[in-house]
């Protein structure tokens, strides 16, 4: 009853802030996300009938902070296979964890599919994102390869349905990451959307126009519009932070390097450089762009002051067990 899963961060093109329902983990927008190849996390599951509890360990560590939801996520597992035993599990990211560079997305889709093949449980691809997702509502989308959306499925039999749509190698654009400060971020994801939803006097502006971003972004995905994705996913991410900002007290993930990077992308795409940024609950730049414009990309985000290192990836696969 051992497994172990290898799964990669997304980021979100169109992004998730906000939640419907806190108890069940319900997202009040739905998604549109790349999968990356180039930072791995890898989740063992040992489960075994003489522990009495379950024990979790990140980077070697023991993350007590942690375990609640981890041992959350094994139960929803535990529940479809119908049995009732303890785990170990072991977790390892090849980057640094909760610098936002969505390290509890790997994490928990990892962890979701290492736990289902330890268990042989019979579960659907469908319901085992909705698993992860209550995890973490980004983790739904690491499940998949590629260009991924998570949709809201009210009245549903699952509340969301997560998909690919399409392959990485259909659209095989590059990731760099301007890392401008590795240590851990100031507010969880989870606290900060709460602080937005019950705060800020815009965040029903931004629920309400995110299904029309979303169709945006899905459509330009399609065409492979690289101008198009570039703008809508500019437009998502700076409008998650405006809302992010005007939340009392304001949520302010950026440092000054975070800005600098923005405004040298921005630049860049003016000059004809096909690079787009995003950035989520961290002061991490990521910066999507063509192949042909990628060396340029790196090289000029790592001669910003203040980046202190760039780290790069392609687009790659879903959440996958690697031994069993
Ligand atoms: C800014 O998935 O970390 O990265 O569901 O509370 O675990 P929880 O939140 P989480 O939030 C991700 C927020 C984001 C945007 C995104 O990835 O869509």
């Amino acid at each position: 009853m051992k497994a172990t899963a290898i799964a990669h961060p997304n980021f979100a093109l169109i992004k998730y802030w906000g939640k419907s329902d806190v108890e069940h983990n319900v997202p009040a927008v739905g998604s549109l996300s790349i999968t990356l190849d180039g930072l791995t996390t890898t989740t063992s599951v040992h489960f075994d009938f003489d522990l009495e509890s379950d024990h979790f360990t990140l980077d070697g560590l023991e993350r007590p902070e942690m375990a609640e939801r981890v041992s959350g996520c094994l139960d929803l597992v535990r529940g479809r296979a119908g049995v009732d035993v303890r785990a170990r599990v072991g977790s390892e990211n090849d980057f640094p964890t909760a610098a936002g560079l969505a390290s509890s997305a790997s994490g928990f889709a990892a962890l979701a599919v290492a736990a289902k093949e330890a268990l042989g449980a019979e579960i659907g691809t469908t319901e085992l994102a909705d698993i992860a997702r209550q995890a973490s509502g980004s983790a739904a989308r690491s499940l998949f390869g590629g260009f991924v959306e998570l949709r809201l499925r009210p009245g549903g039999r699952f509340p969301t349905e997560t998909l690919q749509i399409l392959g990485p190698a259909e659209w095989p654009l590059r990731v760099a990451v301007a890392v401008t400060d590795p240590g851990p971020k100031t507010t969880g994801s989870t606290e900060g959307m709460l602080r937005t939803e019950q705060t800020s006097p815009f965040y029903p502006a931004w629920v309400e126009s995110s299904e029309a971003d979303l169709a945006e972004a899905r459509e330009a995905v399609a065409r492979r519009d690289f101008e198009a994705l570039a703008e809508i996913s500019e437009s998502s991410c700076l409008k998650m932070h405006a809302v992010m900002m005007s939340a009392r007290p304001g949520l302010v993930y950026w440092n000054g390097t975070t800005v600098e990077c923005l405004h040298c992308v921005r630049k860049l795409r003016a000059g004809g450089v096909p690079a787009f940024f995003t950035i989520d609950a961290g002061p991490q730049v990521k910066v999507i762009c063509e192949p042909d414009a990628f060396d340029r990309v790196t090289a000029e985000l790592a001669s910003i002051e203040g980046v202190q290192r760039v780290l790069t990836s392609g687009l790659g696969d879903g959440a996958r067990v690697v031994e069993s």
